[in-house]
């Protein structure tokens, strides 16, 4: 069920499922969560359960402020508190050594823990009002199946788990891509998943340079949203070179069938027969992150066998939608 998140009575309702142990759809700023108490196993494993996700893949755990870190982290390095200086509330996530007594099963049991403080006005509403009752934190990982394109609206959240689950509606998610996160207990900040803010913002910001993950010769922790193969729609996903989706184009000619194109330039008309959907792909890289899960969501629902995604610039500013699009299309 669908309830408002601009309605007090409607974000008590959500506040009190979360409280009593249940699950609810919560917007975020970068996507919908699937959200249930932090503190309580049995909320928790409805999380796994619902999205069928395997549960050592550990859940970010959200909070209304820096203030609540310390319930969850020990040894919060300087850079990180610099990274939560600058970027929070917003879409940035730290991974930061986990007191040993606390989300364990949210952590799915690493010795760290996934720390957000997301900038959503409702979400920020919900958190405040879950903290004020003993809940400090909320995990939540996007709210879809496992292995599926992330949701950014409320209709998203209820095709995927149905009238069943309450869904608070914050409106359409602005940022679109989930959030970046930084690993930050391995002594030097580790970039695990790029998102809408760069690795240059956040190298300034707490002034180290970001190592990334393949250079470190140690173990990786699990992440679903690191795996090759994510964000998959059902048809099938191809990047695609400017010059390559116009030839095939001519090669299929009026043969063009069940085929959906998102891209920069615009396919030349004669060749936009009933078998070819097409969506502009917006050229400015934060409108391009807004739109690209639910531009999947839609040339999925339209029954389209192929999808032709024109490979973006190779930019720093694009790396967060390239990194979806390439696991879209793995
Ligand atoms: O923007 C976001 O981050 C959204 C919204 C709802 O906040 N959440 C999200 O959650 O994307 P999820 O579960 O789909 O992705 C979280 C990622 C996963 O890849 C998970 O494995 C990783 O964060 N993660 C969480 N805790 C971790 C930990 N202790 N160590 C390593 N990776 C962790
Ligand atoms: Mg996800």
């Amino acid at each position: 069920m669908i309830i408002s998140g601009s309605n007090p009575v409607h974000v008590q309702q959500a506040v009190f499922a979360l409280c009593a142990g249940e699950l609810l759809g919560l917007p975020t700023e970068t996507v919908y969560g699937l959200a249930a108490d932090a503190g309580n196993e049995t909320a928790v494993a409805k999380i796994f359960k619902a999205k069928g996700r395997p549960s050592n893949h550990p859940l970010i755990v959200h909070v209304a402020s820096v203030a609540e870190v310390n319930q969850f982290a020990s040894d919060v390095p300087d850079f990180a508190q610099k990274l939560m200086a600058q970027f929070w509330p917003g879409p940035l996530t730290l991974i930061l050594p986990r007191r040993a007594e606390m989300a364990a099963a949210a952590a799915g049991g690493q010795n760290s823990v996934g720390l957000r403080c997301p900038s959503h006005p409702v979400a920020v509403e919900v958190l405040k009002a879950c903290a004020a009752k003993g809940v400090w934190g909320v995990a939540a990982p996007s709210a879809n199946l496992f292995g599926r394109v992330s949701p950014t609206s409320a209709a998203h959240v209820q095709s995927e788990f149905g009238d069943a689950l309450l869904i608070l509606d914050g409106g359409e998610c602005e940022v679109g891509i989930e959030s970046s996160i930084v690993d930050c207990t391995r002594g030097v900040p580790v970039l695990l998943r790029p998102g809408q803010i760069s690795r240059a913002q956040i190298e300034q910001a707490c002034g180290m340079k970001l190592v990334s993950q393949e250079t470190l010769n140690s173990e990786t922790p699990r992440a679903s949203g690191t795996l090759e193969s994510h964000y998959a729609p059902t048809a099938k996903v191809r990047l695609m070179s400017t010059a390559d989706w116009q030839k095939a184009l001519v090669v299929l000619g009026p043969h063009t069938q069940n085929v959906a194109l998102w891209s920069l330039e615009k396919p030349s008309y004669s060749l936009m027969g009933a078998g070819l959907y097409w969506r502009a792909m917006p050229s400015n890289a934060t409108q391009a992150a807004h739109d690209l899960f639910s531009v999947l969501r839609d040339f999925d629902s339209r029954g389209v066998r192929t999808i032709w995604i024109e490979t973006p610039p190779d930019t720093l500013e694009w790396e967060g939608v390239c990194d979806r699009l390439k696991r879209a299309a793995a």
